[in-house]
């Protein structure tokens, strides 16, 4: 394998790999101490490539801002470039990460709310791994419900565990008791709640679920993170509550990140 030397200057040491899935590992790497970044930002990130030159790749941060390491939440592609190599980093390994953090799924680009809707599937949960560990998101928002969708329960377990271990977080935990609503479905394998978050978000069942108001411009707020298509379709269904997009430059009611590029886009 061809990892990045220590003499680069983008180098970071993985101090630990978890598997959730054949499809699925996260990994946390040192954090260069320079680095500044906002809860739900992206970075590059990559291994050095056969041909001597860095192969980086968007990755969502998914450690939160205070934590003095960064973590990772990555698919495995069998053919990937980067992927198909990263997936088999081990502790002491180390990556190129280039320190300049962006993107949109940030508090600052949302106007103040009562409700925050997380809406993600597959790794599109890992910038909401960052934002659940934030405590602006429990200072701002008087609830926040996490929707995360996948198409089988193994697929859910690194949200679940993380989700789980909130409550006993020493900074979070207080915070978030009684605002943290966590609604995972699966599409292909039997669970306790199935479906799209799409399907449940227009079908109302969501709201009768959770015993919550339908969504409206004077109190919800939403992040959403997933396949181009799933951001398209849900940005729809926001547009049809009376929900405006808005941006960094420009905080509205809801913002859109894509998980990945797919395939032809
Ligand atoms: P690529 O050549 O990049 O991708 C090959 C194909 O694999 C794509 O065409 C697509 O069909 C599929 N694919 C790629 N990424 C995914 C994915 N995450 N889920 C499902 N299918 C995928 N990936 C992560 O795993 N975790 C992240 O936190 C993450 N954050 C991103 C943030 C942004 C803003 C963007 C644009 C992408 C993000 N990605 C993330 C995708 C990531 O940049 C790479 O595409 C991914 O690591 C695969 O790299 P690769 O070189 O192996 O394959
Ligand atoms: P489905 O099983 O009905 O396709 P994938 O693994 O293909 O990235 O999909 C992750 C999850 O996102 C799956 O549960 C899938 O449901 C769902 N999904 C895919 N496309 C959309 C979409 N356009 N709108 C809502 N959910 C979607």
């Amino acid at each position: 394998m061809n990892v990045a030397t220590p003499t680069l200057p983008d180098a970071q040491t993985v101090t630990s790999v978890t598997h959730w899935t054949d499809r699925l590992f996260s990994f946390r790497v040192t954090r260069p101490q320079s680095l500044r970044f906002r809860s739900g930002e992206f970075v590059m990130i990559g291994l050095m490539g056969d041909n001597g030159k860095p192969l980086l790749r968007a990755y969502s941060i998914a450690s939160p801002a205070w934590d003095e390491e960064l973590e990772f939440y990555s698919i495995k592609v069998p053919d990937g470039p980067l992927t198909s190599k990263l997936q088999h980093i081990k502790p002491g390994d180390q990556i190129i990460l280039r320190p300049k953090p962006v993107g949109t799924l940030v508090h600052d680009a949302l106007l103040p709310g009562k409700r925050l809707w997380l809406l993600s599937t597959g790794t599109g949960f890992a910038p909401f791994a960052s934002l659940l560990r934030e405590p602006e998101t429990y200072e701002k928002y008087e609830q926040v419900i996490m929707m995360h969708t996948c198409r089988e329960v193994a697929e859910l377990e690194y949200g679940r565990q993380l989700v789980e271990s909130l409550t006993d977080d020493p900074l979070i935990g207080e915070m978030m008791a009684g605002k943290l609503i966590y609604y995972p479905t699966t599409t292909r394998e039997d669970f306790h709640h199935k479906g799209r978050v799409t399907d449940n978000l227009s079908s109302g069942k969501v709201f009768g679920d959770l015993g919550l108001p339908t969504m409206n411009p004077a109190e919800d707020r939403a992040m959403v993170c997933g396949s181009l298509a799933f951001n398209i379709d849900v940005k729809a269904i926001l547009e049809g509550f009376g929900l405006t997009e808005g941006a960094n430059s420009d905080p509205q009611q809801f913002v859109v990140e894509k998980a990945f590029v797919g395939d032809g886009i």
